[in-house]
């Protein structure tokens, strides 16, 4: 039996054959992470880690059971305990429970957290779609204002920034209040249903559990019927209109240019006034890179007290795609400054113990412990990048000289093998790996 990785998800590797996966390579990853907590802990963020499992009402009652996500996607089991455990599909719901279950809202507001993780949703696997992706996200919470919205906005603007990516679009949308919502979705649901019969079997489905998800339908006849329908921004309660107005206002202050779409209302339920997402024409159907918005009763309904919630999420699959398709050059991966070949047991045994004081001293080096002829340790050497190679035979020991060859160049310096380390340490400053 040949043993594969499941559907749906990937090894991250250090390095890829196919030009077209290069952006899986680990070093991109550790490259974007590194982007991600450097514009979080800039904006105010800390850190947050919740278990990848949680108990499946989390979810449910959370993210909502009429979304797709909680309906049809979730990696749920039972445990050796006959307990419900579903792998975390999302992560606001997950860093809600935590805030409610530390009652973390005892500190001074607002509370600004960031996490980067692996999410499960048991999708059709497609290119930008997989069963495991990594997300990156932010949630603030405990205050309403709408500056807050334009501020989480504008770091996920800022991220994007940072990583080069260009042609991208923002689009925003208010769902408005409970009340706003409610209202809207008695008379869209008057408006569609002389049109039953005509709708997409998954828009037939939501009609009655989850009228507005029908707004976010592809289906072409869906489309031509919604042409006429009511819109939401017509059933916004004042509040909702200031808060949006207001928002849209302070983008405008950071020149950040947005679309307001009136159909966006993405996928989880416990969205109310502003939902955003951006995407980009490079990533093909599955365009939407990030997305949040604001979630005002979240925390109240996993049983905390009545705090406001506003976020965003980034998928790094889909960022690391569009920076791939838009040729950002990734920074190179490091690789060892010096490798050492030694020929013969004397130098290896010599070798093995040098190496070990090199990288006491924080100098990369690793070594070909093989045994084998010098072309070896050579192509090792020349495989690894390494920017300096010192071969170590008996004469070298004997007469504690040796040659150490710059790569690049392969220019040869004759080094006395005492003085090593802080040749090494010198040339480390003034090298570039
Ligand atoms: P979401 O839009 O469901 O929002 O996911 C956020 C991002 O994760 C998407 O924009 C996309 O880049 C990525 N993503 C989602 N599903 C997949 C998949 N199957 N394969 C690859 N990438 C995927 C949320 O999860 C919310 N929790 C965001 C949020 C935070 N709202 C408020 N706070």
């Amino acid at each position: 039996m040949e043993y594969t990785s499941v559907k749906g998800m990937f090894d991250i590797l250090p390095e890829e054959l196919h030009k077209e996966d290069q952006w899986k390579e680990s070093g991109c990853w550790q490259y974007l992470e590194s982007v991600l907590r450097d514009t979080a802990h800039d904006y105010g963020f800390k850190e947050i880690r919740t278990p990848i499992l949680e108990k499946t009402e989390l979810f449910s009652r959370g993210v909502g059971e009429g979304s797709d996500i909680v309906s049809k996607e979730m990696y749920t089991f039972l445990d050796r305990g006959n307990r419900s455990i579903t792998l975390r599909p999302e992560g606001t719901a997950a860093v809600a429970r935590s805030f409610v279950q530390h009652r973390l809202y005892t500190q001074p507001a607002p509370h600004k957290y960031y996490y980067i993780g692996s999410m499960f949703r048991y999708e059709r696997p497609q290119a930008g779609r997989y069963r495991e992706h990594r997300q990156f996200g932010v949630e603030v919470l405990g205050i309403s204002q709408p500056e807050l919205d334009a501020e989480v906005i504008n770091l996920a603007c800022e991220i994007y920034r940072r990583l080069s990516l260009r042609e991208l679009n923002i689009q925003i949308n208010s769902v408005g209040d409970l009340k706003s919502r409610s209202d809207y979705q008695e008379a869209l649901s008057q408006y569609l249903r002389p049109y039953f019969s005509e709708l997409s079997l998954d828009s037939q489905n939501r009609l009655a559990k989850n009228t507005l998800r029908i707004l976010d339908s592809k289906d072409l006849k869906d489309q031509e019927i919604l042409q006429n329908a009511p819109l939401l921004s017509q059933f916004l309660t004042q509040e909702s209109k200031n808060h949006f107005a207001t928002l849209l206002q302070r983008l405008d202050q950071l020149k950040l240019h947005y679309t307001i779409n009136p159909k966006l209302v993405r996928g989880l339920d416990y969205y109310s006034n502003t939902v955003f997402e951006i995407t980009s024409t490079d990533l093909g159907s599955q365009s939407s890179l990030g997305g949040g918005g604001r979630y005002d009763g979240l925390i109240a309904m996993l049983g905390g007290p009545n705090i406001p919630g506003i976020g965003f999420a980034t998928g790094l699959e889909r960022v690391l795609q569009t920076m791939h398709k838009q040729k950002v050059p990734f920074p190179p991966s490091p690789h060892p400054l010096i490798f050492l070949v030694p020929m013969g047991k004397q130098a290896i045994d010599y070798a093995f113990v040098l190496a070990s004081e090199l990288r006491r001293e924080k100098i990369s080096c690793d070594l070909d412990l093989s045994g084998k002829k010098i072309q070896h340790g050579l192509q090792i050497a020349n495989l690894l990048k390494a920017a300096y190679c010192l071969i170590i035979g008996e004469e070298e020991l004997s007469s504690n000289q040796a040659k150490l060859k710059v790569m690049a160049t392969r220019e040869v310096i004759d080094i006395s093998l005492n003085a090593l380390p802080s040749v090494l340490k010198k040339l480390l400053t003034r090298s570039t790996v």
